[in-house]
């Protein structure tokens, strides 16, 4: 099979395991479970559960303690979208070539429908408990989860989005080590719990779950810059959302600081040494080596 044809396979085969954990859309709440589906069944291109399930291949996981996982990280970074098209945040009207969720539901609607993704999402990452037959492998989950926490929180997604906010317009000056500390957080901490939960679910040691640490900074750094350009260089049509949102909200992006030419290098070297990560391991995902190099070229 070629790698198109096996994207597609495994694309439709993570959405099927998102849809597993999806809630029944009634009840009184019933507005704020149809905005939460509505923004998560928009589609996407699924990358984070894909990451995460290769990676868990890679180390030689088989089993089915992984798709919790993968569901709730993608109602993380569902989650994260939500809330960063928001008026008060990117202030954008669409998303996957729709209507973003604040759009359809207002304002309030979608702060819950984050919320309730964020919160649902740790329910169903605890549902993997489930799976364990030992202690061995219990301790695996919780360290799991602790990884999830902590790079979508904080630490992660949440202070990379704070420094993003305040350095619009801001009065300090916009060094490359404040635009580093921004992509590190609000984008490549979700792609490194992606691929470090992938590697201690299927019993990675340590080193090798740093590696990966290592390898998802350089993707989650070279992910966000190809963002950004595309953002300058793309339509509305093929992204699926606003261009210029960027510009609109004086971001700092390694574009601006850097310009095009010199951004699009930066994705290629840093994909490059991610690659090479990689293939340092004793086993090695083909499919994987190759996931990685088409995002360098991504036209969205
Ligand atoms: C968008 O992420 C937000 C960023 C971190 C740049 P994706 O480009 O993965 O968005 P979807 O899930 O495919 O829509
Ligand atoms: C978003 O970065 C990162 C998140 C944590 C959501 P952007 O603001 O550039 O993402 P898009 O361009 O709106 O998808
Ligand atoms: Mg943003
Ligand atoms: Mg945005
Ligand atoms: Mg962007």
């Amino acid at each position: 099979m070629n790698f198109k044809a096996q994207l597609q396979e495994k694309t439709e085969h993570i959405e099927s395991v998102i849809r597993k954990y999806l809630p029944a859309q009634e009840g009184y709440q019933k507005t704020v479970l149809d905005a939460m589906n509505y923004s998560i069944l928009a589609g996407g291109k699924r990358l984070r559960p894909m990451l995460m399930e290769e990676s868990f291949k890679l180390f030689g996981g088989k089993d089915k303690v992984i798709e919790p996982f993968m569901a709730a990280l993608e109602m993380i970074h569902n989650y994260s979208l939500v809330h960063d098209d928001l008026p008060a945040m990117d202030n954008d009207e669409y998303r996957r070539g729709r209507k973003t969720t604040w759009t359809v539901y207002g304002d309030g609607m979608a702060v819950l429908a984050g919320d309730g993704l964020l919160n649902l999402a740790f329910e169903t990452a605890a549902g993997a408990f489930e799976y364990a037959s030992d202690l061995e492998e219990a301790k695996r989950i919780a360290k799991a989860m602790q990884i999830l926490s902590n790079k979508s929180g904080v630490y992660g997604m949440i202070g990379g989005q704070t420094a993003d906010i305040e350095a619009e317009d801001s009065k300090n000056p916009l060094t490359e080590e404040l635009l580093l500390f921004i992509h590190e957080n609000k984008t490549a901490a979700l792609i490194q719990a992606a691929f470090m939960i992938g590697a201690v679910l299927a019993g990675a040691d340590e080193e090798a779950v740093r590696k990966m640490e290592q390898a998802a900074y350089n993707i989650g750094i070279a992910f966000q810059i190809q963002d950004d350009i595309l953002d300058v260089t793309s339509t509305a049509e093929v992204l699926g959302k606003p261009i210029g949102s960027d510009e609109k909200n004086h971001k700092l992006t390694y574009v601006t600081l850097k310009g095009i030419e010199s951004s699009k290098k930066e994705v290629a070297r840093l994909s490059g040494e991610a690659i090479g990560i990689l293939a340092s391991f004793k086993n090695q995902n083909e499919f994987l080596v190759e996931l990685v190099r088409t995002l360098i070229t991504r036209e969205k």
